[in-house]
């Protein structure tokens, strides 16, 4: 029988220490982190992957000016099925960066690497350190009704709050692999991630008003 004092080093425990030791040199995150592309190389360090989506990669990376870990989305232009992938990244790129609100992830740099090979365009944003309510739920894990209440008025709150705005942002992906739940004293902190579905009203009273002023 295995000595409980002695576990085997786990993926997990590799995890914890990537994140919560930024500064720590040539740490076991040195040697296991994951190639930083050459074009970011210079201003980013790649440590992990966080997700996969059905276009692009998520990434942890640490900025290297100030250490901040960031989540880096990459989406890679080969790899399109069709220019409307390409579209709605971009579209995210925008709608992130036109937002300053509590819960959705800072938007910090947009990057196109069209030399690169594959050539890529990269979205930097705020890293939310924490699980999504997907795979929380994936793992089996269960909510007290309080904690289903803070998360529901949480969520409305950061709805209101895209949907109040001169130019309403409707974000059209609300599923739990959006929604990411950051581990506080009295519960979670609920942020809403993946703006790229995200319906973008000007373009489309716009396109609307083209066509109508088309058809006289
Ligand atoms: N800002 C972020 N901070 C932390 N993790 C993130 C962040 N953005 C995305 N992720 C992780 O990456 C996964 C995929 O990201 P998402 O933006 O939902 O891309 P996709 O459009 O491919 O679904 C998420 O489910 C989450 O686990
Ligand atoms: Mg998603």
């Amino acid at each position: 029988m295995m000595d409980s004092a002695f576990r085997p080093i786990s993926s997990a425990d590799i995890e914890r220490l990537q994140v919560s030791q930024p500064e720590s040199g040539l740490s076991a995150e040195h040697e296991l982190a994951i190639p930083t592309p050459p074009s970011l190389a210079g201003n980013y360090q790649f440590i992990r992957q966080l997700g996969q989506g059905s276009q692009a990669k998520v990434f942890l990376a640490r900025r290297l000016s100030d250490n901040q870990m960031v989540a880096i989305k990459q989406l890679n232009i080969e790899s399109v099925s069709s220019w409307k992938e390409y579209d709605l990244f971009h579209r995210e790129v925008e709608v992130l960066s036109s937002l300053d609100i509590d819960g959705v992830a800072r938007f910090y740099e947009a990057i196109e690497c069209l030399e690169d090979n594959p050539p890529c365009s990269y979205l930097v944003q705020e890293y939310i350190e924490g699980e999504s309510l997907g795979s929380m739920l994936r793992a089996g894990h269960r909510f007290a009704i309080a904690e289903v209440y803070d998360i529901i008025l949480q969520m409305l709150r950061i709805l209101y709050q895209l949907q109040n705005r001169p130019d309403p942002v409707v974000h059209r992906d609300i599923k739990p692999s959006n929604i990411m739940l950051t581990p506080a004293a009295d519960g979670y902190v609920v942020s809403l991630i993946d703006f790229g579905a995200v319906a973008n009203p000007q373009v489309q009273s716009d396109a609307i008003q083209h066509h109508a002023d088309a058809c006289g």
